[in-house]
């Protein structure tokens, strides 16, 4: 993300004004045509029945927007993780004074000393570039919501055993603005929640508000976030689309200055649509996963090639080459905890989305379906030594949750296989929960060294520098030459013309 104004391909990143459309789709609108080019003055139902007109604001609500348009009130983000970390500096980069909170002390402190607590590449410079100018990590929470006007909840929306979200840490913000409500505030809810929790923020904050009902004044609003771990800068300044989902003509307006400058449409809904539109693109994302991965296997039976098989379906604009890239399964801290609560959501007015059940099934299977490869070419696993390249969930993090890469080494390690583990971000985090073992379980810091003796490789996560070992040294350090690629990351020619038996997913061995 640039610091300041910066022109590519004619499109702006961050600061200047914007010609992206606004859009407000009223409820059983058609989205695709929503995204035409519409004049301000519009005027629509939302969800609750209120009727937007646009310019209709009193005198106070449009002194408030002025000085939103001047970003003379400040923003606060409540949660420094993942996701409030970088639109707190999102936002301080485009020149507003952000506040960031957090419950953790020992993160907040973290913060201020200008470390960042995860791997998110540019983050760094971000956060030593705006620390104490724009940006203020601060850890009284209740001085935080007193002294800002707009609020994002970015807090964690982990799930429950049974597939539902666990909101509690949104249910204790929302009471936390409640007990501080001392003027107008705007509170953004970004974490990933599901449909009606705005409806709910707004009910708590009402019923906990300390100050009397006279003083109540503030708006709900639902702004999901689309960050992409290991490229969340490139999401915040040129993100595809925004979303925001508002029930009064003041909090639109109000999302609608913010983001202005942001090169990309704004898609104005109600809150509870804003809710669905990021659960649904999150299973939908997951649902193409788990058909490409489908496809790879019977590709697999049949001889056929899934890569090719993807470019050509990819080619039609309406299905799009995005993830369609086949191989061990997805994870994450999102798409299989949100595909979860989706289905948890539906099921709880009613409806059999079994089609996401399907999905996250296939999901769960490409752990088996990965470990008979690997059987297939070596037979027995017991006391094999087993060089695994990548742990993280995908390239580009250091996060390992829900990795499809450590179900492998689990799998791996209840067959009594040797492994010898590389990742070029992912291992001082994972040392804390999975512990070196003598003789069965070793950190190696290079893929090389991981490699030693070894009678098979696999790729587990797709690093870009993986594509560019040493293949002749790697041969000569292993026992036996055998690769197992889970994300088709390598090129089959090189590796195999290197000497190496190589099986990937779903392209056939020439
Ligand atoms: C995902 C979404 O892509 C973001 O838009 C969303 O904002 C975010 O979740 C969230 O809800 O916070 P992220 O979890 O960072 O982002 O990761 P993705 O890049 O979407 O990848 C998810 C998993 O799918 C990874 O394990 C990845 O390796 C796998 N994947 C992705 C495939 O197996 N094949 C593909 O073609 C693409």
């Amino acid at each position: 993300m640039n610091s300041g104004a910066s022109e590519d391909g004619g499109r702006k990143e961050y600061f200047g004004e914007s010609n992206a459309p606004v859009t407000t789709v009223a409820p059983g609108a058609n989205i695709q045509s929503s995204f035409r080019r519409v004049a301000l003055s519009i005027t629509s139902v939302l969800p609750n029945g209120d009727v937007l007109h646009a310019g209709v604001l009193n005198a106070i609500d449009a002194r408030l927007i002025e000085q939103v348009k001047k970003k003379q009130v400040r923003i606060a983000v409540i949660g420094m993780g993942h996701v409030g970390l970088p639109t707190a500096l999102g936002f301080a980069s485009m020149g507003w004074t952000v506040l960031g909170v957090d419950s953790s002390e020992s993160l907040v402190s973290m913060i201020q000393a200008g470390k960042v607590p995860f791997y998110e590449p540019g983050l760094d410079d971000l956060l030593k570039r705006q620390l104490g100018k724009n940006f203020l990590p601060v850890s009284d929470m209740d001085q935080a919501i007193r002294e800002a006007t707009i609020l994002f909840l970015c807090v964690g929306t982990p799930q429950k055993e049974n597939g539902q979200a666990d909101l509690s840490q949104v249910e204790a913000a929302a009471r936390s603005i409640a007990h501080n409500l001392n003027g107008y505030k705007l509170i953004v809810e970004k974490s990933t929640v599901p449909a009606i929790t705005a409806q709910w923020i707004c009910r708590t904050i009402r019923r906990f508000a300390t100050n009397g009902r006279a003083k109540l004044d503030f708006d709900v609003a639902s702004n999901p976030e689309f960050l992409q771990e290991g490229v969340a800068l490139k999401n915040i300044s040129r993100p595809e689309r925004i979303v925001c989902g508002v029930e009064s003509e003041r909090a639109r307006r109000i999302v609608e200055e913010m983001y202005r400058p942001v090169p990309a449409r704004l898609l104005i809904t109600g809150t509870s649509t804003a809710e669905i539109i990021k659960h649904a693109a999150n299973s939908f994302l997951s649902m193409k996963i788990s058909f490409i991965n489908m496809v790879a296997d019977l590709c697999d039976a049949i001889g056929a090639d899934v890569s090719q098989v993807a470019e050509g379906i990819g080619a039609d604009p309406r299905i799009g080459h995005g993830f369609l890239q086949a191989g061990i399964g997805f994870g994450g801290y999102c798409f299989p905890k949100d595909l979860r609560a989706f289905i948890y959501l539906a099921e709880e007015y009613g409806i059999d989305f079994s089609l996401l059940k399907q999905v996250e099934a296939i999901n769960e299977k490409r752990t088996e379906m990965f470990i008979k490869k690997l059987r297939n070419a070596l037979w027995v696993l017991h006391d094999k030594t087993i060089a695994v390249l990548g742990l993280a969930f995908k390239a580009g993090t250091d996060d390992t949750r829900e990795s499809p890469g450590l179900r492998i080494v689990d799998a791996l390690r209840k067959e009594g296989a040797t492994l010898r583990l590389h990742d070029p971000k992912a291992i001082p985090l994972l040392k804390k929960v999975l512990v070196e073992e003598e003789g069965k379980l070793t950190y190696c810091d290079s893929p090389y060294a991981a490699a030693a003796n070894a009678q098979a490789l696999l790729v587990l996560t797709d690093w870009a520098e993986y594509r560019l070992l040493d293949w002749a040294r790697l041969h000569e350090l292993m026992e036996l030459p055998l690769i197992v690629d889970g994300r088709n990351l390598l090129d089959p020619d090189t590796i195999r013309e290197a000497g190496f038996e190589y099986i990937s997913i779903g392209r056939p061995a020439r």
